[in-house]
């Protein structure tokens, strides 16, 4: 195969480098496009663009892999634990005990947060949606940890921001939700392992005696592995450019969160229950809602369903319809939300409109369903999605920053109107 591509514009012939990546994936090359030709490229949502060249997480949509650093997310899931990926993710390599412990200790050494913090968090309305609370939070943190506005920081204070955002994070997100629910608000218990400690922080009450569940901590430590990275999606690419104008990192996690919110992207498992709840409150006809979906004159939508990248089933996906089985059978759960979303799903895949457009259920709608057999309130899904995605954009914005990345800076085609005069007001 030629290393170069040839651009035929106005007659004139361009040549412009072809890369390839480890996984043979290629690229046209056109930093140079514009210099050259005049030319820009458009377009929209970037489905075509590489933003970046990225060692963090591999992902093939047509067969459905996905690697952290090259481990299958299979494996990552099964035999290690979600601050073992975020070493992984983070610093580029599965860590040794010893590395390990170092960053555990540290970790726990610093979930707790600055007491100012509860005023700010007093400030919020009781009915404020946690996703704004927590991404408030975290960018508050630029306040009480001033240096981390230096832009050319040691590598000594970027790791300490760095635990810093993964010990609180689960501080925050528990803050979060008492405030909603008007609770009291829970300080972390460092005897605790890192899920078991969030949990106590959300569900202990001032008077009564909390114990997490073993089986609902581990297997919500495997959700944060399943969540912890997707290469260049929405809230990543939010958190690399806010980053690349040299914005500090609580900064630009605080932006990640907000992109995360919205339900084409995290929001969407929050949004799955709320349509399951929708179908029970009609009857609870999964079969109804299937063909109200295929009817292009209905608004209805089914969430849950197709992914922008993967067009075979998301191995996050199976990996999580597993867990759910397991963990709703030890748990003894029987929730009738839960039984329409098994319906939907056996009726989805086994229809041929489905099949033939792979709308595979993905990652959003098994996870849903886990977090709700698990108790955590169908407001706080996109909360525990931003959990297991910290690790991936810190790794995303270390990355950019060692690259020494330029600004993201897009183009655009203008389409509006050509210079004008000017009217004063009284002619308008
Ligand atoms: C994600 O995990 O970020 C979502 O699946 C969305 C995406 O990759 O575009």
């Amino acid at each position: 195969m030629s290393d170069n591509a040839k651009l035929i514009y106005d007659g004139q012939e361009y040549e412009f480098p072809v890369v390839t990546g480890s996984e043979n994936e290629s690229a046209i090359d056109i930093a140079k496009l514009r210099g050259s030709t005049g030319l820009i490229t458009l377009d929209p949502g970037f489905k075509n663009t590489g933003s970046t060249s990225s060692a963090i997480t591999f992902l093939d949509g047509e067969e459905g892999i996905l690697r952290y650093r090259g481990y299958r997310i299979e494996d990552l899931a099964e035999k290690s634990s979600f601050l073992e990926v975020a070493y992984l993710l983070i610093y580029g390599e599965l860590p040794n005990q010893s590395e390990y412990e170092n960053f555990t200790k540290e970790i726990t050494h610093h979930t707790l947060v600055h007491e100012d913090i509860k005023k700010i968090l007093e400030g919020f309305p009781s009915n404020s949606h946690p996703m704004g609370v927590l991404s408030s939070l975290i960018c508050a943190l630029t306040a009480f940890y001033p240096d981390s506005l230096v832009p050319n920081r040691s590598e000594e204070e970027i790791n300490l921001s760095i635990v810093r955002l993964i010990a609180k994070m689960p501080t925050f997100a528990a803050w979060a939700y008492k405030n909603e629910v008007g609770h009291p608000v829970n300080y972390p218990d460092n005897q605790l392992d890192y899920c078991s400690n969030f949990l106590k922080m959300m569900f202990a009450l001032p008077a009564e005696k909390y114990d997490a569940d073993p089986v609902v901590a581990s297997a919500l430590d495997k959700l944060l592995i399943l969540h912890a990275d997707h290469e260049q999606n929405c809230s990543t690419s939010t958190v690399r450019v806010v980053g690349s104008s040299q914005a500090s990192i609580y900064a630009s996690i605080s932006a990640g969160i907000n992109a995360l919110w919205g339900p084409l992207h995290g929001g969407a498992n929050q949004s799955v229950i709320e349509m399951l709840e929708a179908i029970k409150a009609d009857g609870g006809d999964a079969k109804k809602y299937l063909d109200k979906a295929k009817d292009k004159n209905d608004p209805f939508r089914l969430m849950g369903f197709g992914h922008r990248v993967y067009k075979n089933f998301d191995p996050r996906a199976k990996i999580i319809k597993k867990a759910a089985d397991e963990v709703l059978g030890k748990l003894g759960v029987n929730d009738p939300v839960l039984d329409i979303a098994k319906e939907l799903e056996y009726a989805a895949l086994n229809d041929q409109y489905f099949i033939d457009r792979k709308l595979y259920p993905n990652v959003d709608f098994y996870s849903g369903i886990i977090y709700r057999a698990l108790g955590i309130p169908t407001e706080m899904f996109t909360v525990m999605f931003a959990l297991g995605r910290l690790p991936g954009w810190i790794a995303q914005w270390k990355e950019m920053r060692e690259n020494g990345e330029p600004i993201g800076r897009p183009r655009q085609v203008y389409v509006g109107a050509n210079e004008r005069e000017y009217v004063s007001m009284n002619k308008r």
